[in-house]
């Protein structure tokens, strides 16, 4: 069955990912978050000439939920990406959050109390993948284990 939510998010996170600030990885990043009203956050990768201080497009669409003052209605995000090319964005495999921004999506899911679904597609948006956080990022370390929350 087509998972309308999953689709919307990953069109918003392609349209994201035209604006990636990527000239040292030439990787563009797209994500989309979905609040639990419907709202849609965007986020793309924003990279530095000093290359460890790049920012991953979930971390940026999450800082931008934060600012909303919007981080515990977090529902799901939608992840797409590829290699820049003149044609384009352009790679055959779902793009998958990195270990960071998987730690970074789990304070959303704690402030929420809720499993975030995440939505993850090829740069074409023909493979599309659902996972949830907790199967993304087992065993998570939390707010809960500094006796917060
Ligand atoms: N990147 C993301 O934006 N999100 C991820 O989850 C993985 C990697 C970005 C960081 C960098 O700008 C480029 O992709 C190549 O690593």
């Amino acid at each position: 069955m087509e998972d309308v939510a999953g689709r919307v998010l990953i069109d918003h996170a392609l349209e994201a990912a035209r604006n990636a600030h990527a000239p040292y990885s030439k990787f563009a990043v797209g994500a989309a978050l979905l609040l639990e009203d419907g709202t849609i956050i965007p986020g793309t990768n924003f990279e530095n000439a000093s290359y460890g201080l790049s920012l991953c497009a979930e971390t940026v669409a999450l800082a931008a939920a934060n600012v909303a003052g919007r981080l515990k209605d977090v529902v799901a995000i939608g992840i797409v990406g590829g290699s820049i090319t003149p044609q384009g964005i352009d790679g055959d495999e779902p793009i998958y959050p990195c270990g960071r921004c998987r730690q970074v999506l789990n304070e959303a899911a704690d402030l929420g109390h809720r499993d975030i679904t995440i939505y993850c597609a090829s740069a074409d948006g023909s493979v599309l993948r659902r996972h949830q956080l907790s199967e993304l990022l087992p065993h998570a370390f939390g707010p809960g284990d500094l006796g917060i929350g």
